[in-house]
């Protein structure tokens, strides 16, 4: 992204550069060594509006692209699959249990930051729920493939 982004603006700049000089070019009996040198200047100018006008921008878009694929509170990039497992934990466990990275807050379940569980541990409570006398949490709240990236997504980011 960055790379493309560097790719146009170079680009960009070289054009306008070049259109600055061929505007500004005159006929050779007009064009003494002071004309010469308004052109270049006009260049410049036109060379250094372009640089700030886009290189600011795409800064700026680079930035937020960058905030969009964090999407945590905290500093872990996320796979796409990791994802989903965030939005699932979100509609599924977050009411009972707390986790930094999605604002969670429960408290009827351990506070999965503390725990820090392994992604087996985690799909392991998903599927079969949990009774050992320290609340309840229902068997099977996800299946299959949503356990999982849950799963993954807990792994990823508890107790950071
Ligand atoms: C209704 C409340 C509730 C919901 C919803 C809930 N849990 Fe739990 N969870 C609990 C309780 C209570 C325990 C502890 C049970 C015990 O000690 O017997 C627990 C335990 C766990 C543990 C620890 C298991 C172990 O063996 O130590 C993990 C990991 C876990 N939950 C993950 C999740 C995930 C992921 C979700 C969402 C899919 C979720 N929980 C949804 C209440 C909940």
């Amino acid at each position: 992204m960055l790379v493309a982004s560097l790719i146009v603006l170079a680009v960009a700049a070289v054009i306008g550069t070049v259109a600055a000089l061929v505007v500004t070019r005159r006929p050779a009996s007009t064009a003494g060594p002071s004309r010469r040198v308004s052109g270049l200047f006009y260049a410049g100018t036109v060379f250094v509006v372009v640089v700030i006008g886009l290189a600011i921008p795409f800064l700026l878009m680079n930035e937020n692209a960058a905030d969009a694929e964090r999407n945590t509170p905290i500093d872990v990039r996320l796979t796409e699959a990791q994802s989903a497992g965030r939005q699932l934990f979100i509609a599924n466990c977050s009411t009972c249990h707390t986790l930094a990275a999605s604002n969670s807050v429960g408290t009827t379940g351990p506070n999965l930051d503390k725990l820090r569980p392994q992604a087996a541990l985690v799909e392991n409570a998903i599927l079969l729920g949990r009774a050992r006398g320290n609340g309840n949490m229902p068997v099977g709240l996800l299946l299959g493939e949503d356990a999982k990236h849950v799963a993954d997504y807990v792994a990823a980011v508890a107790g950071r």
